[in-house]
């Protein structure tokens, strides 16, 4: 107020400011004094957004829409996301709990051996992520063996994964690569012997390049399975068209 004042005595000496003219000045000064407070809220509302997209990135149809607690039956059968591999992960955790809120028949969702960068990264991009509805732990896959029945999911296993035992803990590779490091998946396994088993793609489909798929794709593929009860319904919903081979 007081450099108003100032500027239109100041003003006046010189020239008469018009109503307007002194309107704009007041306006223009108002802006001035709440314009710090005007950006940060207008940054935060920003971030939220982002956080509230990244939370919601399968908008397309496939997956359908969020299920309420009651159009989900309750969780069953483990799938866990091992995370011993490497940090670019938070994108591929934050797909996989979108998809088990979107299916009807939802696993529990364990991701192990969280810390370091990996969970500096989830702080970051979703500040609320403790509030999920996944384990998050910093225990090893080592530690989480003891006791269960225990498959790791592996594109170079032997033996296919013909049924889903809701009674068995599924593992996923938390590797974002697709043949860099070859057999990892199947190497961790048999270290901490642990049964391996690959997906029935090839009973089904044949894939123009490898049988590596995203964690997401065989995230969801798990839970399609066991929407539909078939492999072959569930591998033409989630295997996109462009990566198929037609006879
Ligand atoms: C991007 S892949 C990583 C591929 C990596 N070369 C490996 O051997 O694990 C991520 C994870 O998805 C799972 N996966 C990918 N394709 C699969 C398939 N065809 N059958 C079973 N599991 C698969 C494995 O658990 C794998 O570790």
């Amino acid at each position: 107020m007081a450099n108003l004042e100032e500027s239109t005595e100041t003003a006046s000496e010189t020239t008469v400011l018009s109503k307007n003219a002194q309107k704009r000045l007041l306006k223009q000064q108002k802006f001035a004094e709440t314009r710090a407070e005007w950006k940060a809220k207008t940054r935060e509302k920003k971030r939220a957004r982002k956080a509230q997209r990244r939370l919601e990135p399968l908008e397309d149809p496939k997956p359908g829409a969020r299920k309420t607690p009651t159009e989900q039956e309750p969780k069953l059968g483990q799938i866990l996301i091992d995370l011993s591999f490497e940090g670019l992960m938070n994108q591929k955790i934050c797909r996989c709990y979108a998809l088990n809120r979107r299916t009807t028949k939802p696993y529990r969702l364990v991701v192990a051996g969280l810390g370091g960068d990996l969970e500096r990264r989830m702080e970051t991009a979703f500040p609320e992520y403790t509030k999920w509805d996944i384990e998050f732990s910093s225990k090893s896959l080592e530690e989480y063996k003891n006791g269960q029945t225990i498959v790791y999911l592996s594109p170079d296993a032997d033996k296919v994964l013909s049924e889903i035992d809701p009674a068995c803990t599924y593992v996923i590779g938390g590797l974002i690569d697709r043949n860099r490091h070859k057999n990892a998946a199947a190497i961790r396994a048999n270290e901490l012997g642990i049964e391996t088993a690959k997906l029935p793609l090839g009973d089904h489909i044949k894939l123009k390049s490898s049988q590596v798929l995203t964690i997401v794709h065989v995230y969801e593929l798990m839970c399609k399975q066991r929407e539909c009860g078939s492999w072959a319904e569930a591998i033409s919903a989630v295997i996109p068209e462009r990566k198929r081979v037609h006879e």
